[in-house]
């Protein structure tokens, strides 16, 4: 799918989404729904084969992957619809601009232990993971919405557990969006992928949602055409949840 062009909402306020704006749980036995999932982790860019993987995890409840949806309203002729059955209510056709998950496992790339300090399996820590929205619908408060509403869920037994206190997250540490542009375990890594930095600090984004960076180690792994395999930092950040007692 190429990737959407035009303003599909005009008023441009970070956090206000468009009315209607909803979150909708992802049914990954269906394949138009792998499909659009596919073709929104291709525009990302990362995590584009872990769609049976996350197909399973939902199977087995570690799971909810959510659309991040708008009403057909903002339609864009680039942007496919989904045909929602919901168990309860009236089938309706969304328009899936994005997506997100909330976790009760830590599921990482394929050779990376997952870590125990992102979920604890009691409940009372999950994760939230694989955030995208499609380029066009960005900046109108649609990623944040997606967290909000993740935040709330997270306490709720049927998508996370009423003993949740705090949700993680973890991200690309930002020594790979500054300092000098030659400096291969930083900035200048890019070059050896062919590609330019980041223009975004997601840690930061982040960061003003009240998420506290509390470690940095290897979490990513990308293969070079010459087979080197690159690992990437990652910063692991943590949010106490309003209401609850901290917990460290
Ligand atoms: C990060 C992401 C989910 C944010 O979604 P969004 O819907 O654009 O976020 P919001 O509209 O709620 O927030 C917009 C604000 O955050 C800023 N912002 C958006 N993406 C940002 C990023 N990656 N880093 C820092 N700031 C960012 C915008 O400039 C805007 O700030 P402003 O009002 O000062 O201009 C989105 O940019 C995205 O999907 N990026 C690609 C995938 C990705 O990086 N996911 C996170 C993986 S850990």
């Amino acid at each position: 799918m190429d990737e959407p062009s035009g303003a599909p909402v005009t008023h441009k306020s970070p956090q206000k989404p468009p009315p209607g704006t909803r979150l909708i749980p992802m049914d990954l036995e269906r394949e138009d729904e792998r499909t659009i999932l596919h073709d929104q982790r291709l525009i990302c860019g990362w995590a584009i084969n872990k769609i049976p993987k996350w197909r399973q995890s939902i199977a087995k409840g570690d799971r909810t992957l959510f659309w991040i949806a708008l009403p057909l309203s903002h339609k864009t002729d680039q942007t496919p619809t989904l045909h929602h059955s919901p168990v309860e209510g009236d089938a309706e056709e969304i328009l899936p601009v994005g997506h997100i998950a909330l976790d009760r496992i830590d599921d990482p790339e394929d050779g990376v232990a997952p870590d125990p300090t992102l979920v604890s399996g009691d409940g009372s820590v999950l994760t939230i993971s694989a955030l995208f929205v499609l380029p066009a619908f960005q900046s109108f408060g649609l990623g944040a919405f997606a967290m909000d509403g993740l935040e709330a869920m997270a306490r709720t037994e049927r998508y996370g557990s009423v003993k949740c206190r705090a949700v993680t997250v973890n991200t690309l540490s930002k020594r790979y969006l500054e300092g000098p542009e030659d400096d291969p375990d930083g900035r200048g890594r890019w070059k050896r992928l062919g590609e330019t930095p980041p223009k975004r600090d997601n840690a930061l984004w982040y960061a003003r949602r009240g998420y506290v960076p509390y470690k940095e180690e290897v979490r990513y792994w990308s293969d070079l055409p010459n087979g080197e395999r690159l690992g990437w930092v990652g910063v692991f950040m943590r949010k106490e949840l309003d209401g609850a007692d901290a917990i460290c």
